[in-house]
């Protein structure tokens, strides 16, 4: 068996051969005729001349092959207190239908369908069923409301929207079909109709002539067959969150995306066809759609979707018995969904009436894993935590421990080493590397690998600023950290107003511009503050509009209604105070780490450019209403 130092090696003496040779395992309708295609350097695409179908690689491959009776998904809602296994025949069968009866509304190949559905099987098929017919999916999470997905319509400009009528959250049925209509109606863009799925816990009305029930839309159908789109056809669309209220539409080639994620399979999170792997985390994030929908399916495993929560649905132990009863190998998840359980039941007594033996591995990804968690949760499950680093832009993990390949000694608080694919350099300022040990921007030498984003939806430009002009000949990752003497990376921080909630990715910026549509505000902002159980939280600030006198606590309160009707809940925008002036340098920039700082009580120096040092105590005492910091 080879050595990460070897398979690296191999990818990095010859990249192009290393990636024509993973591209073996993946059915081509025409195989491609070379990897790399780079003639609109520093724009790159991969395998650009061959012809493919996502779906096919997915589900039909499968079952051809003799796997059909095998789980393609187990579905296991302990809010619905249901359970299902769905076969690849099944899911064949399902997605086809569904494809067939898109097809028949005249979805085709280009076209895009928004998917906006709760964790149930139907949000994978009706992923699959695009893909089948070369439309371009763009998943919307649940938990973002009516202005977000209005937004998001109107960038992709979908033909149809498939949606479910409700999702649920522990002790409420959060409905969907209002914030659909409500988001329709605030869009420029139209859809021409809008496929309903019919949930039981929240049935929807539907609108005469423009919304199919799903359950008669696919009842009929004809099957649709695999339509083959060249390699770099978008397999979809996912938006994520930038600096400003615009989400990016992060583009996702087909055939890249299938042989690199083919790839992870083994390599990174060491499962073989026909095991159980278990992402929990949701579709509407790039882990549901890399890891619950598209690689487990891609490499022939069984792929668990979990509809319920961490804690409370019922109890701390849930996470153990979906582990145990369906025999998962390799499992993935946030950081702060262990955060929560740990602080639910901080000696694991919930853990004691399962066996977890068929565990081999335990992964945490999207945002960074403290040492604290990695540490209780190594000592109570009895396996590696493998810490890993990625974004929605890549896919696929860029930094990783490749557990199918070699378990390198873990260093906790660090996510290892780069994967094959991924030259990642700590650059200066000037955009030289710096030495180990030294902290500096994260930035990758492109090209980027297969699977990665060719560029955003509709804006190339905004792609080329925002990854590519800072430092030329390299993307730019968005964050922080450094590398040390063995080559293992540490990620510090972002370089940008990202924040990350819960391990959902969340603009500091797009909340701004809400509070600054409070017909009181005349100046905000918004930054992220430490948090025990979600890493950060929002904590908005506004300064009101001169001669307003309305009490302060009641601004703030429709200042935080304002956020979660307009962004979401998950924007988890619970703190906002009012202040007289922000902070700021004397060419008028707001201060914003310093704010961080105060708000965490950390240690600071008042900065030189500050154009007037008093205002730092107004921020004290305003965060101080709040509670923060915290513990003071
Ligand atoms: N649809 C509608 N609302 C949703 C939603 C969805 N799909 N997902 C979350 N929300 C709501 C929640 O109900 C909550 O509403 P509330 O303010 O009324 O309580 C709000 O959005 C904030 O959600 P969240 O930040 O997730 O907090 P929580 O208190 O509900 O749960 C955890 C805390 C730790 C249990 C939860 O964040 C968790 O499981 N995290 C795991 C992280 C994860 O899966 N990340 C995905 C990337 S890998
Ligand atoms: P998303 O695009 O939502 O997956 O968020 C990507 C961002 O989450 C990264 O740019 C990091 O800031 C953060 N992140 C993801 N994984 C990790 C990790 N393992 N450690 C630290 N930060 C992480």
């Amino acid at each position: 068996m080879a050595t990460y130092a070897e398979v690296y090696e191999a990818w990095k003496s010859d990249p192009e051969g290393f990636w024509m040779e993973q591209a073996q395992v993946i059915d081509w309708v025409e195989p491609p005729s070379r990897a790399l295609f780079d003639k609109n350097a520093p724009l790159y695409e991969w395998f650009v001349d061959a012809k493919v179908n996502t779906c096919w690689n997915a589900v039909d491959r499968h079952v051809k092959a003799g796997r059909g009776d095998q789980a393609a998904l187990i579905y296991d809602s302990p809010v619905t207190d249901t359970k299902a296994t769905i076969t690849y025949s099944d899911l064949q069968d399902r997605v086809a239908r569904l494809a067939g009866a898109l097809q028949a509304q005249g979805v085709g190949v280009g076209d895009r369908v928004i998917i906006y559905m709760p964790m149930i099987p139907e949000a994978v098929v009706a992923m699959l069923a695009a893909t089948r017919i070369g439309a371009i999916h763009s998943v919307v999470f649940g938990g973002f409301a009516a202005h977000e997905l209005a937004v998001r319509i109107d960038d992709a400009t979908p033909k149809c929207i498939i949606a479910g009528s409700c999702g649920i959250e522990p002790g409420r049925v959060v409905h969907y079909k209002p914030l659909l209509d409500g988001a329709i109606e605030q869009a420029r863009h139209k859809p021409e109709f809008c496929v309903i799925l019919q949930r039981p816990q929240g049935m929807a009305d539907l609108t005469e002539g423009r919304d199919h029930d799903w359950a008669d839309f696919a009842a009929d159908a004809p099957h649709a067959d695999c339509v083959p789109v060249p390699g770099d056809h978008p397999a979809y669309v996912l938006y994520t969150s930038g600096t400003t209220g615009q989400p990016k539409g992060v583009v996702r080639p087909t055939a890249g995306h299938l042989v690199a994620l083919q790839w992870t399979m083994k390599n990174i999170f060491n499962v073989d066809p026909g095991e159980v792997f278990w992402a929990a985390s949701d579709v509407g994030w790039v882990v549901g759609h890399s890891y619950i929908c598209y690689a487990p399916l891609i490499a022939g495993n069984t792929s668990v979707l979990f509809e319920g929560k961490p804690v409370g649905t019922p109890d701390a132990g849930t996470f153990w018995r979906v582990i145990s009863e369906h025999n998962v190998r390799s499992f993935f998840t946030a950081p702060t969904a262990f955060r929560a359980i740990k602080r639910e039941d901080p000696k694991g007594e919930f853990l004691k009436p399962y066996d977890i033996s068929c565990l081999r591995a335990l992964y945490l990804a999207g945002e960074r894993a403290d040492p604290d968690t990695i540490t209780w949760a190594q000592d109570l499950m009895g396996v590696p935590v493998i810490d890993h680093w990625w974004q929605t832009e890549t896919g696929w993990p860029i930094v990783a421990n490749p557990m199918g390949i070699e378990a390198l000694p873990v260093k906790i608080g660090s996510p290892s080493v780069p994967m094959p694919g991924w030259d990642v350099q700590i650059l200066d300022e000037a955009g030289h590397e710096v030495a180990p040990g030294t902290l500096g921007a994260i930035a990758v030498k492109l090209p980027l690998p297969p699977g990665t984003l060719p560029t955003l939806w509709n804006a190339e430009d905004r792609f080329r600023k925002a990854y590519l002009d800072h430092f030329p000949g390299y993307y730019e990752t968005g964050d922080a950290g450094m590398k040390d003497e063995d080559g293992y990376l540490w990620i510090m921080a972002r370089t940008d107003d990202v924040i990350n909630v819960a391990g959902h990715r969340l603009s500091t910026g797009a909340m701004e511009e809400v509070l600054a549509n409070h017909p009181d505000v005349a100046e905000c902002a918004v930054i992220g503050v430490a948090d025990e159980l979600k890493g950060q939280l929002p904590m908005g600030f506004v300064c009101l509009t001169k001669g307003v006198n309305r009490p302060h606590e009641e601004i703030a309160k429709e200042c935080v209604a304002m956020v979660r009707d307009q962004i979401g809940p998950v924007a988890a925008f619970k703190l906002a105070v009012v202040i007289d002036r922000l902070p700021k340098t004397r060419s008028g920039k707001i201060l914003r780490k310093t704010m961080v700082q105060i708000c965490d009580g950390a240690e600071f120096k008042v900065p030189a450019t500050i154009d007037d040092p008093a205002i730092l105590d107004e921020v004290r005492a305003a965060v101080g209403t709040l509670g923060y910091p915290k513990g003071a």
